[in-house]
């Protein structure tokens, strides 16, 4: 796969000059054809062309702002939350001391601090990650590593990953190059060790981001893509030179995350093999939770579980993040800054209607959630499963509030049958009684029918009522009635129960 794809993409010389002889075959002299390209802008490391840093970034953060910044919107994971402050505020500001400092010496085989995360699903890995990114105000890209072993054409994709970050600056390089790139499923690039199939080309994948981790030069233009090659022969055209943007990766921040199942296994396993006195009983190793095993993740765990030492080395900050439980997504709804909250709020303000949460809802919300194994996320889809039908049907109405109780949560479905039926049967009361001046009742019995009725024939409870009271509105007037009382045999039958009202009314006078 591999070969077939290199052998067919001709590379970016061969296409300049392809396009070079093409334009000079069919305009002679009066084309000017673009030179070789030069490279502009600031080249990391080239003390003569010192670097400035975009003044749109925060890099004086301190490691404590930045922890109490996460802290406003992040529930439950305060050691993650503490090293990745301390660290990526550290990140920022160096490069700033040391851009500042252009006489210092640079170190050799320094290494920056690129970041591997470790966690089960939607418990804040991305989010923490996008808020740091917000709050720095650096751009953020997010990929996945399967993309890359899934097509096997492994440079090209994560180039992409770093041309995406120009996309997210708004086209400013330079700022590009202190974004930060998200790479989600790390753990799917580690190979298992045997060395053939599949693995061979995982680490592929793993040499081709550490190079990219380390230091890069990205071309902006994809160098296979004809149409921004022609783009770039048509500038030449106009100024008579060619740039040839490049980004440099040497400041960019890269953080992987995964699931990594599995590796606590490997890290039991060594902590089993040390010698008894030194470390916990086998018992005790056995009994620790895959979360604490986690925290004790050390460099040679990730290579048994199957990635490149140098890889590893290239990813200096672990952090691990708790699985949340039903406290944590208790506290994650009560949050002022839950969008799963807030979001659900602005669906039905969308529709004029107020929606309020009663505590124990939440708290059965976090419960039913919790059963989903999918963190925060199974908040929202508790959420959105619970309120569809009365995201469907409320709009029908005009009640402007609807408080979400534990029963409702409990009995979504029960529950929004008696918020209609009130609603409806209230509205036409409220409509008799003014058009009529008569205040009409419903027995239970009568309200059941009705409702069978306004189902069967896809109406809705008011305009059943409506129908088949109609003659009521007049007939009631004509007896003289101010209230009435709607029973089972009414709505069998409206029309021969009216006659016979009206007849016994008459015979009486
Ligand atoms: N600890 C948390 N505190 C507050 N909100 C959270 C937390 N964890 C998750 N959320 C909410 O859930 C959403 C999904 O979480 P996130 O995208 O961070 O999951 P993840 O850990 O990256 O999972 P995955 O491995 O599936 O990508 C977030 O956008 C956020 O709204
Ligand atoms: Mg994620």
């Amino acid at each position: 796969m591999n070969h077939i794809l290199n052998s067919k993409s001709p590379n970016p010389e061969d296409i300049r000059r392809d396009v070079s002889d093409f334009l000079r075959n069919k305009y002679g002299d009066r084309v000017i054809v673009p030179p070789e390209p030069e490279r502009v802008g600031n080249t990391p490391g080239d003390k003569k062309s010192k670097e400035t840093i975009p003044p749109r970034i925060n890099f004086d953060l301190k490691p404590t702002e930045l922890e109490l910044y996460l802290q406003e919107y992040v529930v439950g994971q305060d050691e993650a939350v503490e090293i990745l402050a301390t660290k990526i505020a550290t990140h920022f500001n160096r490069m700033k001391y040391e851009t500042q400092n252009s006489d210092i010496e640079e170190l050799e085989g320094n290494i920056k601090s690129n970041v591997l995360m470790i966690g089960p699903t939607g418990v804040g890995k991305t989010y923490l990650i996008k808020l740091i990114a917000k709050k720095i105000g650096v751009p953020f890209v997010k990929g996945d590593a399967t993309k890359f072993s899934e097509t096997g054409y492994v440079g090209g994709d994560v180039d992409d990953l770093v041309r995406n970050l120009v996309h997210e600056a708004d086209g400013d390089i330079h700022l590009a190059e202190y974004g930060i790139i998200y790479l989600d499923e790390i753990d799917k690039i580690a190979s298992s060790g045997n060395g053939v199939g599949p693995d061979v080309s995982r680490s592929g994948v793993q040499r081709n981001l550490l190079k990219l981790m380390e230091e890069a030069e990205v071309d902006l233009k994809v160098p296979h893509d004809l149409a921004s090659q022609m783009e770039a022969a048509m500038e030449a055209q106009r100024t008579g030179k060619v740039e040839r943007k490049k980004i440099n990766t040497k400041n960019i921040l890269f953080v992987t995350s995964g699931a990594f199942s599995g590796l606590t296994d490997i890290i039991r396993k060594r902590l089993n093999q040390q010698p008894i006195g030194f470390t916990n009983l086998d018992s005790d190793v056995l009994r620790v939770a895959d979360e604490e095993m986690f925290k004790r993740v050390r460099s040679e765990d990730l290579i048994s579980f199957g990635f490149e030492t140098e890889f590893v080395g290239r990813l200096p900050v672990v952090v691990s993040l708790n699985a949340l439980d039903i406290e944590g997504l208790y506290q994650i709804l009560k949050s002022p800054k839950s969008t799963v909250i807030l979001g659900k709020k602005r669906d039905f303000l969308a529709y004029g209607i107020d929606i309020e949460f009663e505590d124990d809802a939440l708290w059965r919300i976090a419960e039913l959630a919790f059963e989903e194994h999918t963190g925060a996320r199974g908040l929202t889809s508790v959420v959105d499963r619970l309120l569809l039908k009365f995201e469907k049907y409320l709009p029908d109405t005009d009640l402007n509030h609807l408080l979400v109780t534990r029963e409702m949560v409990e009995h979504p479905k029960r529950e929004l049958d008696k918020v209609l039926t009130n609603y409806y049967i209230k509205s036409f009361q409220k409509g008799f009684l003014v058009r009529n001046n008569i205040v009409i009742t419903f027995t239970e019995g009568a309200i059941e029918m009705l409702k069978s009725k306004a189902h069967a024939e896809h109406k809705t409870l008011e305009k059943v009522c409506t129908e088949l009271l109609a003659d009521y509105e007049y007939g009631l007037k004509l007896l003289n009635w101010d209230e009435f009382t709607v029973d089972e045999d009414i709505v069998r039958n409206p029309k021969a129960r009216l006659e016979e009202l009206i007849k016994k009314a008459y015979e009486k006078k």
